[in-house]
């Protein structure tokens, strides 16, 4: 087996002066591992990199059958540890036999972890070198298949690339595109082994993070701070392997059933009266609709937690006639807090100075960066106090206009400057001794500088976390104010985020690449506990064409969360905006998507009570059949409804898989006994194929322009009478 000697990587970066090789740094083990759960590992040859750490504190938890903990630590000085968020259900021991065996290595100091029932090698770090410095851990395994999907949030295919490829994990104000860390970091992984088992692999870590894959297959973490806290979930089967790393990261929240109904937005609606007119004009056309969006548009001078005089005057009148139209009504939030304002004339920044709850700079100064509003200071979400602020700022402006939900937006953090208006001192935080490939070159680009203090610790350890540390803060206070079952939906993320929020994948432009890529993206938010997600249907940026519109309506009635949102310089996308056969293949997506809510719903249920997926992966249901490893071009809705959109532009049919089984056409009922093979399926415009798996029954409630309305309506018992009515075909009992 080929293993690159990873020490290059360092050797490169670090200046090292040492042979390349000459870093397969030592470890001594204070007593005989096998024997031990805790040891002390002593360093016996240095790694020549800076500020090496001598004594490692090894411990091995045998958390529960199915999961297995190991952490190294610096024996020596505490080092930044994640908490997540107060309230995860910690994963608790239980008597069940466990699935793996630990084996220790001294000489080079690694560990095997093998599956018992096959003794197959699950993880196996002896394969290459463990370092482990102030700011650089790399921890390298040998991987049990080359089917690895996880490690977002990257614009990728479902099954990651390990052709010499490195995905970096640092959360960052990046348009969706290839070679880049984009907004979220998910340092998890889930392998598909060659027989149908699984097994995930998860890295507690915030710092940032570069995972080299290889074709060996091999796998090497790096990362530039913390600990290193290791979680191997053994499974057996995929969706058993989501679970246990959901039960160290939480299980997601249950989305209110509105925010499950079809959301408008778009960057651009510059008044009250544009925003009732949208919703007016969708309401005529009879597209069905729950909630209607505003973005910045709405805020004075773009300051958060207010809103413009002259064109929003009458923003809480607005809000109550949606309500009574029995819609909802979201506004975006932007962690930024306008600085400038004359005292006296902004409460959340004058109230926020008093409080103390802003970031500090190196200097203990409040750093101010710059974002919509011009300069801003930034809410640390790590202090208590902070959380009762926001609380508080929310309350405020929630009494006057009652939202029913935030959209949390720019909080990777993101600011226009590098680090801060003043730039950021010279030091190992800002310019670390190695750092992985991030879009614009340092890990403070378009953020805060690293050197910024936080309560807990400085920014370079919780960057990743703030998108999370902010969702945690905003869904409490919602919760407290509204008394109700939250919507947030943040665009950067971490694990644990889907106990608080949704996530949309960000900036994504109108074109047929990112809607075919859109597929991957969100089942890899499934895979991270986030169930409740989603792409801005039609595209953001640029154009969007009527053709990629419908088809991307009809994907998107599909996505978990449904929403079409715009950028403000380009063309309209709103449904009733297009010709009359486009208009009518859009509805009938959503009055598909409005029929299928009650088990759409059933399904978050699922996800909330058991950790289970709702947009979810092929091979997760079907894991031994290998054409559904592999397959991210399709999905599933829970166990039983497959969905095959089209995704190029002029299809007019579709060669979708079939996994082996009898799939029944929800448009018309028709069966197909499918070996496992793919079908030629005629797509034109007006259709999605959707198909229900044998033996299972899909309720269907007759659909309606809300679902305020749609839930008194009644389901369908008859086999889809009201869907023929209706033009969706009918309901099949497979
Ligand atoms: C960036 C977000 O990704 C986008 O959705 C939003 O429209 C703009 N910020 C303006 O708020």
């Amino acid at each position: 087996m080929l293993l690159l000697p990873l020490c290059l990587t360092p050797q490169d970066h670090l200046g090292a002066s040492t042979p390349v090789c000459t870093l397969a740094t030592k470890w001594v083990p204070s007593v005989p591992l096998h024997e031990a759960r805790t040891a002390t590992l002593t360093r016996a040859t240095p790694s020549y990199l800076p500020k090496d750490v001598s004594s490692l504190q090894l411990e091995v938890i045998e958390e529960t059958a199915g999961c297995l903990h190991l952490t190294l630590k610096d024996l020596s000085s505490p080092r930044y540890e994640v908490e997540l968020p107060v309230g995860v259900p910690q994963s608790k021991g239980d008597s069940q036999e466990a699935l793996y065996t630990t084996e220790f290595q001294s000489d080079p100091f690694g560990f095997i972890v093998r599956r018992k029932s096959n003794g197959r090698t699950i993880m196996n770090t002896t394969v290459a070198p463990l370092l482990f410095s102030d700011q650089y851990l790399q921890l390298s395994t040998a991987l049990a298949s080359s089917l690895v999907s996880g490690l977002g949030e990257h614009y990728t295919s479902l099954l990651l690339d390990l052709n010499w490829t490195s995905l970096t994990l640092w959360n960052g104000d990046v348009a969706p595109h290839a070679d880049a860390n984009l907004y979220g970091s998910h340092p998890f992984y889930i392998v598909q082994e060659e027989d149908g088992l699984a097994h995930g692999v998860f890295l507690l870590n915030s710092n940032a993070i570069e995972v080299m894959l290889q074709p060996t297959p091999a796998l090497t973490w790096v990362a530039l701070g913390g600990i290193l806290d290791l979680y191997v979930f053994l499974g057996p089967d995929p969706q058993s392997v989501i679970r246990q790393y959901l039960q160290v990261i939480g299980y997601p929240m249950m989305p209110p059933y509105w925010s499950l109904g079809f959301h408008l937005c778009r960057w651009g609606y510059t008044t009250t009266n544009t925003t009732r007119q949208v919703a007016q004009r969708m309401h005529n056309a009879k597209f069905p609709m729950d909630v209607q969006w505003n973005d910045l548009d709405y805020a004075k001078q773009r300051r958060v937690f207010t809103f413009d005089p002259w064109r929003f005057g009458d923003l809480p009148e607005m809000v109550e006639e949606f309500h009574k139209k029995g819609m909802k009504y979201i506004l975006i939030q932007d962690p930024g807090i306008s600085s400038t304002s004359p005292p006296g004339t902004y409460p959340p920044f004058d109230d926020g100075l008093k409080r103390d709850v802003f970031i500090k700079n190196a200097t203990g100064h409040i750093l101010i960066g710059k974002v919509w509003p011009g300069p801003t200071a930034f809410p640390d979400f790590t202090n208590p106090e902070t959380r009762r602020w926001w609380e508080d700022c929310i309350r405020d402006f929630h009494s006057k206009v009652p939202v029913d939900g935030l959209w949390i937006d720019m909080n990777e953090p993101s600011s226009f400057v590098q680090g801060s208006v003043d730039g950021c001192p010279d030091s190992d935080l800002e310019n670390p001794p190695y750092t992985p490939s991030v879009v614009g070159g340092q890990l403070n680009s378009k953020t805060l500088c690293m050197s910024a203090q936080q309560k807990v610790s400085t920014h370079y350890n919780l960057h990743n976390l703030y998108g999370l540390t902010e969702a945690y803060a905003t869904h409490s206070a919602l919760m407290k104010i509204r008394g109700k079952r939250p919507f947030v939906l943040s665009r950067s993320s971490y694990p644990s985020i889907g106990r608080f929020s949704g996530v949309w994948t960000g900036d994504v432009r109108s074109d047929w690449e990112q809607l075919r890529y859109s597929i991957p993206a969100v089942l890899q938010f499934s895979l991270f506990g986030v169930p409740l997600v989603g792409a801005d249907i039609c595209g953001f940026e640029g154009n969007t064409t009527e053709e990629l519109c419908v088809r991307w309506m009809q994907l998107g009635a599909f996505y978990p969360f449904m929403r079409n949102h715009n950028d403000k310089p380009n063309a309209p996308q709103e449904p009733y905006i297009f010709g009359k056969k486009a208009q009518a293949a859009m509805r009938s997506a959503l009055n598909l998507r409005y029929s299928l809510l009650p088990f759409l719903y059933t399904l978050f249920h699922h996800a909330h009570t058991s950790a289970d997926t709702v947009a979810r992966p092929l091979f997760i249901e079907f894991p031994a059949d290998s054409n559904s490893q592999t397959i991210d071009r399709q999905f599933l809705w829970g166990s039983s409804l497959l969905i095959s959109p089209v995704l190029e532009q002029g299809a007019v049919e579709l060669a979708a898989y079939l996994p082996p089984g009898t799939w029944y056409s929800l448009h018309n009922g028709q069966p197909f006994y499918s070996k496992g093979q793919y079908l030629l399926l005629p797509a034109p415009l007006d259709t999605i194929n959707v198909h229900v798996r044998e033996g299972h029954i899909i309720p269907q409630q007759e659909p309606a322009l809300t679902t305020t309305a749609s839930r008194r309506n009644p389901f369908l018992p008859d086999g889809g009478t009201v869907s023929w009515r209706l033009g969706l075909g009918r309901l099949v009992l497979g």
